[in-house]
């Protein structure tokens, strides 16, 4: 069994973030949301790895490497555009040939893994094997009809759901898979959608099971979706102090890195803050996750991900349900007339109390 990461894709859900860097690097509690997936298919014994890679090709490398950290052998297939699931897939059938492979998104977060998924998919032989989730919205993705475990149909985004199961970002397939993708016709929105092809799998009467997702999965596409997974994540992060505490006070679960300086401050978990952060007269809340490198005072921040370089200062507002990039700087100026000063990306979203 071989594994394919689709890595590639166009992240407009995240811009600005994504106009510098690829969304599956983003962190989540400090580690790429990439290197989740990595984890969990290196767990589940599979040792050959693909990455589809599109414009952000050369950052994602530059990270991953040749997988020996996860002691997995990773092989780049540049995906030419951004041309749907499906296309990915096909842009990998050199490398997969007849091999049986799991299909992990490389933007989602699966807490149960992928292991019992290969195991169900090596003792069964489907064609293919679908992980499903209950969510209280099917009308937003992807849902499947059930007859047992057997899937009878998909439905894109349904007005009437046929079920609450959605489909999650983790599939198994034989080689039938590419008959399917090189059937079906590009959806409205020109991409090949892989409910398409897995639908023109049940329809030539292969067999397609599912299972159902025993922990907690994220689709981290998006900022709310990002900063849930951050919580998940952090809740279960076993705590860790390597940094210089002065007249400083931590509650609950909290990650202190190696060269952070916290003076005056109040932190209260789950929460991480990186390597080389100083910290002064600040409050950080349960759900936030400081990059490395970062300066912050006088402020609170809480519910939020702040990436490495950044740098806050003298805010008097507690910043919360944020994502602040690389090197951003954010700082409070007591000045006359009360103006805002701002230098903001392309797509980039500010909320001020009024
Ligand atoms: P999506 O999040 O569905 O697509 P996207 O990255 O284009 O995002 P947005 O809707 O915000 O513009 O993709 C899921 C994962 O698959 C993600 O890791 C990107 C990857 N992907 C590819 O590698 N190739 C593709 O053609 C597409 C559409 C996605």
């Amino acid at each position: 069994m071989k594994a394919l990461i689709l890595a590639g894709g166009k992240g407009t859900r995240l811009r600005p973030i994504t106009f510098s860097m690829a969304k599956q690097l983003v962190p989540v509690a400090n580690k790429p949301v990439l290197f989740y997936g990595l984890e969990a298919i290196a767990e589940a014994g599979i040792r050959e790895v693909g990455i589809i890679v599109g414009d952000t090709a050369s950052e994602i490398q530059h990270a991953v490497g040749d997988g020996s950290r996860w002691g997995v052998q990773v092989t780049y297939i540049p995906q030419p555009e951004p041309l749907g699931l499906a296309h990915a897939v096909l842009t990998a059938e050199p490398y997969l040939g007849t091999t049986p492979f799991v299909m992990y998104l490389g933007d989602n977060l699966v807490t149960s893994g992928v292991r019992p998924l290969v195991e169900a998919f090596q003792a069964h032989k489907p064609n293919a094997l679908i992980l499903l989730a209950e969510v209280p919205n099917p009308q937003e993705f992807g849902v499947a009809q059930l007859q047992g475990e057997r899937v009878v149909r998909l439905v894109e985004k349904p007005k009437d759901p046929p079920s609450n199961l959605a489909l999650v970002g983790v599939y198994l397939f034989d080689h039938h898979i590419f008959e399917a993708a090189r059937a079906i016709k590009p959806s409205w929105r020109g991409e090949l959608e892989i409910t398409d092809a897995i639908q023109y799998l049940i329809d030539q009467g292969y067999t397609v099971e599912s299972r159902q997702i025993s922990g907690w999965w994220k689709d981290t596409g998006n900022l709310e979706a990002l900063l849930e997974a951050n919580r998940l994540v952090l809740e279960e992060m076993p705590p860790s102090q390597h940094g210089t505490l002065v007249e400083s006070q931590l509650y609950g679960r909290v990650a202190i890195g190696e060269g952070t300086q916290l003076i005056r401050c109040t932190v209260r978990g789950p929460a991480i803050i990186g390597h080389n952060c100083h910290l002064e007269d600040c409050y950080i809340g349960p759900f936030t996750s400081i990059g490395d490198g970062t300066v912050l005072k006088q402020c609170e921040i809480e519910y939020s991900i702040v990436l490495e370089g950044s740098r806050v200062e003298e805010i008097g507002t507690r910043i919360e349900g944020s994502l602040l990039g690389k090197n951003v700087s954010v700082r409070g100026v007591a000045r006359r007339p009360r103006t805002l000063r701002l230098m903001l990306g392309d797509s980039s979203s500010v909320e001020i109390p009024t």
